[in-house]
This record gives structure tokens, sequence and C-alpha cells, in this order.
């Protein structure tokens, strides 16, 4: 997913642009571009790193330009290479673009008759040469009228030649954040790329236009939605210093792990004190939980906690097939929404499909000012802070907390809790558990060193402990490179286990009492056909496998918080013994903002 930054302002524009990309690296890119308005507007694109970008920049000749902009692109449309790199230029227009134009291809057909000519396959070019051909006086009309033409989603910074003390910045469904300061005004896709130089932000809305000024030093930042002029709030929004940094750990995923003993007591205590906080949900009779990813395995935990302790059927789909599903809301129905970012394009889409059928819509979400904690009917916040790694650990764990407690609180709700004193007890004591499992390190290194030099594993179990697999399985493959597949157990004679080879490392996760003996038979079975197998099981439920993590018995309410840390932290270690970019895996982004 791309990433923009845009600075119009009293001092240099380089030193903005180029350290705001760095702090967008998280999003995964291919290759960068800037933009500065000088005489000419100078364009300086490279495939790879920002540090190929940096090395072609005689970075003190262009000190002296204070307005531009900057791009990190992860190619969508088109292959990796400088033709395709952001800013594109046609004519008076130079532009960078996050987001996909669904009909740019009929839009590039047509300015093609119109004698266009265009150097890179991408959908951005085609944005620029509309907006060049629209090119009016108004420049305002000339994006509206540009926007009337496009189908699909962006965040835009533009450059018009003809206005050269401007910058202009778009958005829709692609996220931009306007940042302020005294006669500096910054944009940018996410608000890590400029908080080091402000705390006060402009959260673009729907089809919104910046138009930022720049009159002899004098800058200021006016935004219309269509033609007419639009106060927007401004947030102020302090950043913890301390997230940006790694507090000496060698990785944000190792340092985000061990953080979530505090953001996990942060986030249940706000709801523990205040269970009323957590909406009454009792008399929805049907429930969809949709998400992506780690989200949605979340989702799965939820689950069996609804159905067996809340006597609450659910449905849980990822959003990027629940968005076209017909579904018969029928019925009065509650589509829960989890998302870290709440920028993932898949997830607004099924909110916003659901919404349009008259479902309610409750999202479990990290980022206040995102997208979906903004249009959901309910949101409940976890407590994450931000999380840097693109492999999603202890927000995935917090939205595994705030589900089990929205499931604890309607089965509560329902009279089907004798006693929920004793469950808010065992939900107090989970973040020194927690602790206590991430520190067995020795453990999960050995296992690590068992497997890292294999290319393939299955992690198995049988209902709840399917929902950990899940999410084991998809930490070991996204920072390992080690293909891996989650398995129901009683699936495997199914056909899978004709994969079954020497020395291939299969996890079993065991927490479930009355499951017990069948997923160890299942554990046994590859066993007997030359797998390695590692077990994941409680103090109660001890084996004699030869690689075992036992981790304290505790009720299904909370068992997963204390399985799953064991195997990010597998993963974790994994990839280190197999080099791996752990913070930002190859091809992925922290946030898929495009489909
Ligand atoms: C998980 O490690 C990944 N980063 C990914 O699956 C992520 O959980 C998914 O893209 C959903 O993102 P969101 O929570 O921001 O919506």
């Amino acid at each position: 997913m791309c990433g923009i930054v845009g600075y119009n302002g009293k001092n240099s524009a380089i030193d903005v642009l180029l350290s705001g990309l760095k702090n967008l690296e998280y999003r995964g890119y291919d290759s960068a571009g800037i933009a500065l308005i000088d005489k000419d507007i100078n364009i300086i694109k490279s495939v790879g790193k920002i540090k190929n970008l940096e090395d072609k920049l005689d970075i003190d000749s262009l000190k002296k330009y204070n307005i531009g902009i900057a791009h990190t692109r992860w190619a969508t449309h088109g292959e990796v290479n400088e033709e395709n790199a952001h800013p594109h230029r046609v004519g008076k227009i130079t532009l960078v673009h996050n987001g996909i134009i669904e009909n740019a291809d009929i839009l590039r057909k047509e300015l093609e008759e119109k004698d266009y000519k265009f150097n890179s396959n991408t959908d951005t070019e085609v944005i620029a040469a509309l907006l060049d051909y629209n090119l009016e006086d108004d420049f305002l009309n000339t994006i509206n009228k540009t926007l009337e033409q496009l189908k699909g989603s962006y965040a835009l910074g533009i450059i018009n030649e003809n206005e050269k003390d401007k910058l202009y910045a778009v958005k829709k469904d692609s996220p931009l954040v306007i940042g302020l300061r005294e006669d500096e005004v910054y944009f940018a896709s996410d608000i890590c790329a400029i908080n080091m130089y402000t705390n006060e932000f402009i959260f673009l809305q729907e089809k919104d236009i910046a138009v930022i000024t720049n009159d002899d030093d004098e800058v200021d930042v006016e935004v219309y939605n269509g033609n007419m002029r639009e106060e927007r709030y401004i947030d102020v929004i302090e950043t913890d210093e301390l997230t940006k940094s790694k507090n000496g750990y060698s990785h944000y995923m190792l340092k985000e792990i061990n953080e979530q003993p505090i953001v996990l007591e942060k986030t249940l205590n706000k709801y523990l004190d205040d269970l009323d906080l957590i909406p009454d949900i009792s008399d929805y009779e049907v429930i969809h939980i949709v998400a992506c990813g780690s989200a949605m395995y979340a989702g799965m935990v939820a689950k069996y906690l609804f159905e067996e302790k809340a006597k609450k059927q659910v449905i849980v789909e990822v959003a990027s097939e629940y968005r076209y599903r017909s579904i018969n809301y029928d019925r009065k129905t509650l589509v829960i929404l989890i998302s870290q970012s709440g920028e993932t394009a898949d997830t607004i889409a099924a909110m916003r499909y659901a919404k349009e059928h008259g479902a309610t819509t409750l999202a479990v979400v990290n980022v206040k000012t995102s997208t979906i904690a903004r249009e959901a009917d309910y949101k409940l916040f976890i407590e994450a802070g931000e999380e840097i790694a693109v492999a999603t650990t202890k927000a995935y764990l917090l939205q595994v907390a705030l589900l089990s407690l929205i499931a604890l609180k309607l089965a509560h709700d329902k009279n089907l809790i004798e006693d929920i004193n004793k469950y808010i007890e065992e939900f107090r004591l989970i973040p020194k558990l927690v602790k206590e499992v991430i520190d067995k390190e020795e453990v999960y290194k050995e296992i690590a060193q068992e497997i890292y030099e294999r290319e393939n594993s299955f992690f198995i179990g049988r209902k709840i402990d399917y929902a950990y697999c899940l999410e084991g399985s998809l930490k070991l493959k996204e920072v390992s490179y080690i293909h891996s597949e989650a398995y129901q157990a009683g699936e495997l004679k199914h056909g899978t286990i004709s994969l079954i080879n020497q020395g291939m490392p299969v996890f079993g996760i065991l927490t479930e009492k009355d499951i017990y003996e069948k997923t160890l038979s299942n554990v046994k079975e590859v066993a007997s056909r030359g797998a390695k197998t590692i077990i994941i099981t409680t103090n109660e439920l001890k084996t004699d496998n030869d690689l075992e993590v036992v981790v304290p018995a505790t009720s299904i309410f909370t068992q997963g918080l204390l399985v799953v840390p064991t195997l990010q932290l597998i993963a974790y270690y994994t990839a280190l013994l197999r080099d791996c970019d752990i913070d930002k895996p190859k091809n992925l982004a922290k946030s898929v903002t495009v489909e």
C-alpha cells in the first residue's frame, strides 16, 4: 500500500519529505520519488529502498525548495520500475496517489484518443492526464470535474504548474491527514510520517480537497468539499516518543510482543472497571464478525466464545468476501468489524455494505481517528498504541481480549454466567501470566532451532484451538516465509495427511479437555509418519512430546491470551534464524488500504 507525504511551508521541504517517507516504510513499498517546486518541477525517482533515492539527491542544493510532494509505491498497476514510480507528471500536472482507480483503462483509452501519450502503465498517470485535460483557471473546478470521472479509491498530492505557490491534497477512501504548524502545512497517508513536526491534525473526510497556499512564507490551508468551503475539526494528538523507538529490542515485532502485558492491562482494566462501556447486544438475533487476516482470526476465537458461553450463533467472514455476498438482513443483525488500522479497504467496504442494508455495526479498532472508528455505529477501542511491525501481535491479542470481554458481558446479560466476578478476577491476572509466558523465551528459541530449515508446516487443533492455529500459522508464514497451513485436526485424514513427510513441523494445540485425546491422537498419527511434532498445551494436559510448550490453564475466555504469544515468539525466533526482514516482510503492507 502506497505512502504519500507533502509539505508547503517557510522551511526546506526535502528533509520533511524524506523523513516522512522513512516513517511510512512500514507500509511496504518497492519504489520511491519526490517532486519539488522550483522554476520548473524537479522530479527524482528510484526503484527499491529510499536510500537509492537519497543516493540520487544533492540534498544541499535541494534545501532551498520549500514546496514538494513525495511517495513510496507498492505496485498495484504496472511492474516495479522508475517509469511507474510516482510522482507522475502530465502537462501542467504532477501528482502522487495512494489507491486504485477502477476505470483507469477506459479513461486511458479516451485520453489517448485526445492525443495523450503515457509513459507508464499506472492508473496514477491517468489521473494526472485527466486533470491536465480538464485544466481551467479555477483549479478547484478542474479537480471537482476530474473526481466526478474517477471510480475507485485515492489519496492525492497534486502540483499545478500554473500555481507554484500551492499544493492540493484530495481524499476518497484512502486515508490522508493534514498537519498544521505556524506557516507550515504537511500532509501524509499516516500521522506517523509527520507527527515529529506537529501534534495538530485535520483528518480529511470523503472527497475533501485541501488547498495549501504559500504567500511569501505565510502558509495556510483551506478545505473544500465540492465547491463548498468546509470547517474541519483540528485533532490534537500527542505521540508517545517511546513508540518510535525499539526500546533496545532488535525488532519492533519483539518490542511489541513484550509490550503485550502492559497494553493488555491498560485495555482490560479500562473495560473491567466499567463493563457498561460494552453495549448490551443480547437482543441482536444474528451476529456477523467481519475482518481480514489476523483480525479475522481474532474473530474466529470470538466465535467459539460467543457460541459456547453466550449461546449466540456467530458467522465469521473475511471482509473481501462479505462485501460481495447477498446477505439477507431480515433479522436484527449486529455486524462486528475488527481492524487494527481501521483503514483496511475491504473491511471498510464490508462495514458500509452492512450499514446500507440496515445492520448495526460495532467496530473493535485500535486507531481512534480511522475511517472505521469514525463510521461504525458503535466503536470499542483497544489501547495497543501504535503498532509498527507489519505482523500484528499486540493488536491481535487485544482484539481477542476485548472480544472475550464482549462475549463474557453478553453471557452475563443473558444470565448464563453465575459468577462474573470470578472471570473478572481471572482477566485481571492475565497480563502477569502473559509476561511469564513471554519470558520463557528459551523454549521458543529451541523450537525455532528445530524447524527453521524447513519449508512447510502445519498447525492442527479442534474448536477454539483451531482458531489459535489460524493465527499461529499466519505469524509463521508472514515473517519466516515458511509455508504453513492451519487445519482442523479432524480433517487431516481427509487428504492432507498425504503431505506429511520426514521432519515436517506439525504444531498441535491442545487446550480443551473435551477433545484433548482426539487431537493428541492426530499428533501421534503424523508423528508416526515422520512429522516433527510440537505441542502447545496447558499445565493440566501435559503430554510426553519431546517439544512441548506448557502454559497455565485458565478458562476458555482467557486461554488464548496465553497460547498465542508462544506462537508469536516461535515465529519471531524462526524468522530471526532465517535472517528475514522481520518488521517489514516482503510484499506485505501494514494496512491494506487498497482492495
Ligand atoms: C497480520 O499480521 C497482518 N498484518 C494482516 O493480516 C492484518 O491483520 C490484516 O491486514 C488486517 O489489518 P487491520 O487489522 O488493520 O484491518
